[in-house]
């Protein structure tokens, strides 16, 4: 973890929040990088799980929303944590965490008897803070969804089943935080409603759901060994739900929940239907029929997906002395001296990213800066590109520093432009995972990158 977290840090994936002012516990900014990474996780969810099904529409909904629909959902009265205070430093535990009879873990001063602390962050609607509107910031995406079901199913041609799908930002004051972006009290969701009849095989539906839920682990290279299904017992289920699975995963610090699947019945819907008053019915038109519709919930984390992802693809290689030297097309004008950069065993970090997750697909270098044609080459090479992928441009070091920076950050081909490129007008492509190079035409690098990075 640590090496994961000192490399997100220096490659500007992921910052700690508020750094200059000394930092916020439990919170993290994405970088450049990391950015592009997340929007890539977040951008293959929605086309695999909501553009390629013909079952699934999407949803965008507010963080903010009427504190009535968490009145109703039962989160204002349960979701809560008992927890106790210590009455020396006032560091609050959870006593379900700490052995029996224990005195305060930081202190050893004594404790308060439990009390209820709400894991939702209050906020207030209106310029007048004591008559304002008590708000909060949601816990969860899932409950936009719900409450929007008779609008969606109205504006458009669905009929059951049908799911919703959703991306957005959920807030939790967590009383355990830790494990770095593992859990925080703001981090984002992928979120699925999945509407299915009273009747319907929902147990044959939640396996489908399953097993399609690992197609999204392979694309994103996530491999299945890594995974464990974690059936919850009847006595830890939520009382609605009828079947939730936690899909562990193996992190770096241990299994641990990463996404999961749980059949909620048809409780939030009757639930909302009861508590606005308002229809949430489905009219089923060859059967005749009204129901409220029951519901299975895939729900993901994104930047626990993004844990995975990262601790997944970091490498650490031994190269051999022939690996080390730069490159064997490249060494006879970028290093004169024509011999590896050391003897030495070098260790080479490689973020071995599916290229569809990569923040740059493609580095563009010129061999040496100080030689204006070939950066002219490298320019035009590198605008052209760009159009069509995220590209990146870097005539630091000499080539050798330069695969090893691209290589930290999982960028999956470098080219470079050097002086043959001027004659023939090909330059040498570097593959990320192999190292190994080829010459390819100018003319043919759209094919060439097209054939290569398709998903
Ligand atoms: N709508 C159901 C729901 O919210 P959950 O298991 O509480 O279920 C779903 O949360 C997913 O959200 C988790 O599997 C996890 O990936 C992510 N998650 C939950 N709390 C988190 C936190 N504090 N920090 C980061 N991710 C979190």
């Amino acid at each position: 973890m640590e090496k994961i977290v000192s490399l997100c840090k220096r490659r500007g994936f992921v910052f700690p929040s508020s750094e200059i002012y000394g930092g916020l516990a439990n919170a993290y900014d994405y970088g450049p990088l990391g950015v592009e990474l997340k929007n890539n996780i977040k951008k293959i969810w929605w086309k695999y799980f909501v553009q390629n099904r013909e079952d699934m529409v999407g949803l965008d909904g507010g963080i903010i929303l009427s504190p009535k629909i968490w009145e109703v959902s039962g989160h204002v009265k349960n979701f809560k944590d008992p927890l106790v205070e210590c009455k020396t430093c006032h560091h609050r535990f959870r006593p379900d965490k700490l052995p029996k009879g224990s005195k305060c873990p930081d202190c050893g001063g004594e404790f308060t008897p439990a009390k209820m602390f709400s894991g939702m962050f209050k906020t207030i609607i209106g310029p007048i803070e004591e008559t304002g509107l008590t708000a909060y910031l949601r816990p969860e995406t899932a409950q936009a969804i719900f409450a929007n079901f008779k609008n969606v199913l109205d504006s458009g041609t669905n009929k059951i089943p049908f799911g919703i799908g959703q991306i957005g930002k959920a807030f939790r004051n967590e009383i355990t935080t830790g494990n770095f972006i593992f859990r925080t009290y703001e981090f984002e969701q992928m979120e699925i409603e999945y509407f299915i009849a009273p009747e319907a095989d929902w147990n044959k539906i939640f396996e489908n759901w399953l097993e399609y839920i690992y197609g999204y682990a392979d694309l994103i290279g996530l491999p299945r060994g890594q995974f464990f299904n974690h059936e919850i017992p009847d006595e830890e289920r939520a009382f609605y739900s009828k079947r939730t699975i936690d899909i562990e995963y193996q992190f770096p610090f241990g299994q641990d929940e990463l996404w999961a699947i749980a059949y909620r019945t048809n409780y939030d819907l009757s639930r909302h239907q009861e508590g606005s008053g308002k229809s949430l019915e489905y009219f089923d038109d060859e059967k005749k029929a009204k129901f409220i519709p029951h519901v299975i919930e895939p729900t993901f984390g994104v930047d626990r997906t993004i844990l995975a992802v990262l601790s997944q693809a970091y490498t650490e290689e031994d190269l051999t002395p022939a690996q080390t030297s730069p490159s064997p097309l490249l060494r006879k004008e970028g290093n004169k001296k024509g011999k590896a950069e050391g003897s030495k065993v070098e260790t080479r970090l490689v973020l071995k990213l599916k290229p569809a997750l990569a923040p740059y697909k493609i580095a563009v270098f010129p061999l040496l800066k100080n030689k204006p044609e070939l950066v002219k080459k490298a320019r035009e090479v590198f605008t052209a590109l760009k159009k069509d992928y995220n590209c990146v441009w870097d005539e630091r070091g000499n080539i050798g520093k330069r695969y090893r920076s691209q290589d930290e950050i999982g960028t999956p081909y470098c080219l470079t432009v050097d002086f043959d490129s001027l004659e023939k007008g090909d330059v040498t492509v570097r593959d990320r995972d192999t190292m190994k190079q080829e010459r390819i035409k100018i003319d043919e690098l759209k094919e060439y990158f097209m054939e290569k990075l398709k998903m």
